[in-house]
Parts: C-alpha cells; structure tokens; sequence
C-alpha cells in the first residue's frame, strides 16, 4: 500500500458497498488513509476497513448520513483527530429516487434527494475546506474534491427527476467549486458513470426492465456492465499526478453510452 497517494488523507463518503466500496480500495492501494463512511451498513464498511488494513494500508470507518449535518460535523472532528484533516473527498453516498413521474412525486421526495445528493454533500465540503486549504498549502500540495453523479443529469430519464435534479445541482456547485478554490491549489472535478454492477444497478435494471444484471451484459457497452472498479480507477486518475492541470471536468463513465436510452 504505497505509491501516488502516499501521505494523503481521503473521506469516501459511502464508501461501505458498491462504488464507494471499490474507490476506498483503490484509493488505500496508491497510499492513502481512507475514512470510511456509511450510513446504516457497520458490517460492510468494517469489512472495507479490514481489507484496507490487512494489505498494510490506515482506514477507519464513520458513521454519519449525508444530509444529516450535525452528524457530518461530528464525522469530520472525528476523521482529523484520527487520521489528520481530509485533503480528498470523493462524494458518493447516495441513493436512487422511486420511479415517480414528477406529476406523482411528493414534494418531500424532491427535498430528501436534494438533501442527499445535494445540500448534504455542500455542507460536507464546507466542513472541510479550511482543513484541506491547509494541507494544499502545506505538506500535501493539493486537494481534491470528486463527485461521483450520474450520466442520468444529461439523459434526464423519465421517473428519476427528483434524482436527477439534486445530481445536476450538485454539479453545477462543483463546477464553481473547482473556480472558486483553484488559488488554494483545490481540483474539483465530477465523474458521470452510467449503468454499475452494484446493489443500486441491480434495483434499477429490475425496475426498469425486469432483468438481472447478467442479462443485460451481452447489450452492453464492450459486452459488459460497467464495474465499481471502472469508476474507482477514473477517481484515482483525477486525483492523481497526471491530472494536476485538470480541474472542473465532468468524466462520463458509460462505455461510450448505451444503444437506446434506458439508463
Ligand atoms: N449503480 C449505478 O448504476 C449508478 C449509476 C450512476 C451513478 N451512481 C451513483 O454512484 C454512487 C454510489 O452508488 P452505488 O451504486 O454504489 O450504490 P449502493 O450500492 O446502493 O451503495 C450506496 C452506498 O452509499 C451509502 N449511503 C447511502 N445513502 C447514504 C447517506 N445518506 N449517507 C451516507 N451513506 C449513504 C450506503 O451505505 P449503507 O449501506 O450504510 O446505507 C452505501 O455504502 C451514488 O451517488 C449513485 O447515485 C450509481
């Protein structure tokens, strides 16, 4: 567990199951301390930590909901008195909406994605900016911010508005975000996957076509659903040396895109 990350400090918020899971991984295989958050899941996010640790790598995990910001502040005291301030964030937690037309949808299903997707993951960054504008002046010389939305902000499928909307929102706050913080040497950039073999792809593939996963891979891009560990390695390379002149970028993560518009 050492190489391009060594020496930094990085928060995967739900980084307990699917592509949070597959980020943290990869992030302690370059050399990061990984925080890992988690909502509900403590197994699954002590597994993660396990298998961070057993390879030689530093990992934690917290328990905090996005959206909930007197848990998120709690998180943050907690990650920098056990690991040191966080100088790379990659928000991920998240959760799909329910397939409602916007007509059918109660106005309380947009406010909980937007609080989710959207104001919770803002007062996150918020939280930790001071501590990873002084790890980018100091030792660590960089932070990071990544977000992980979908390419759902640019295909705007039918019965995912409330999803959708709070992901575009949160986009367009990265892309100022990546403006605003570049004098204090903060990248901020947005990875876009389409359909991921995770816990979320299966649900929707079997609510948008009664299919499993499998059956689908054959009409995939490349014969094959994209994996968590496709988005993992664009995440490391945004965060990575290479990318040092990259910042308010939007990365889509879909095999070129998908043959009809289903996802
Ligand atoms: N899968 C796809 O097809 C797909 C496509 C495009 C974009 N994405 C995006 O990719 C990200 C990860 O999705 P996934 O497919 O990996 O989902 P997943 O398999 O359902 O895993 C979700 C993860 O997020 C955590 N989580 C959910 N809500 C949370 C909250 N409020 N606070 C803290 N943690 C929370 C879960 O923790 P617990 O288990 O503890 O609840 C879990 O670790 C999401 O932002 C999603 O919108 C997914």
């Amino acid at each position: 567990m050492s190489g391009a990350l060594d020496g930094r400090i990085a928060l995967v918020t739900g980084g307990s199951r699917g592509v949070g899971r597959a980020v943290a991984l990869r992030l302690a295989r370059a050399g990061a301390a990984v925080a890992v958050n988690y909502r509900r899941d403590a197994d699954a996010a002590a597994e993660v930590v396990a298998l961070i640790r057993e390879s030689g790598g530093r990992a934690e995990s917290y328990r905090a909901a996005i959206g909930d910001d007197d848990a998120v502040a709690e998180m943050v005291a907690a990650i920098t008195r056990d690991l040191g301030p966080v100088d790379l964030v990659v928000s991920n937690a998240g959760s799909a909406s329910r397939g409602a037309t916007v007509e059918h949808t109660p106005q309380a299903d947009f406010a909980a994605l937007m609080r989710v997707h959207a104001f919770g993951p803002i007062g996150l960054i918020r939280a930790l900016l001071p501590g990873m504008r002084a790890a980018a002046a100091n030792s660590v010389g960089r932070g990071d911010i990544v977000m992980i939305s979908s390419n759902s902000t640019t295909t705007t499928p039918a019965g995912a508005a409330p999803y959708t909307m709070a992901k575009a929102a949160m986009e367009s706050c990265v892309r100022t975000l990546a403006r605003e913080e570049r004098p204090h040497r903060i990248h901020a950039n947005i990875v876009a996957p389409g359909l991921v073999a995770t816990e979320m792809g299966r649900r929707l593939v079997s609510a948008a076509r009664g299919a499993e996963l499998d059956d689908i891979a054959a009409t995939s891009p490349f014969g094959r659903v994209c994996t968590p560990e496709d988005v993992a390695g664009t995440v490391a390379f945004l965060v990575s040396g290479d990318a040092g002149y990259l910042t308010g970028q939007r990365l889509t993560v879909d095999g070129g895109g998908p043959d009809t518009e289903l996802f």
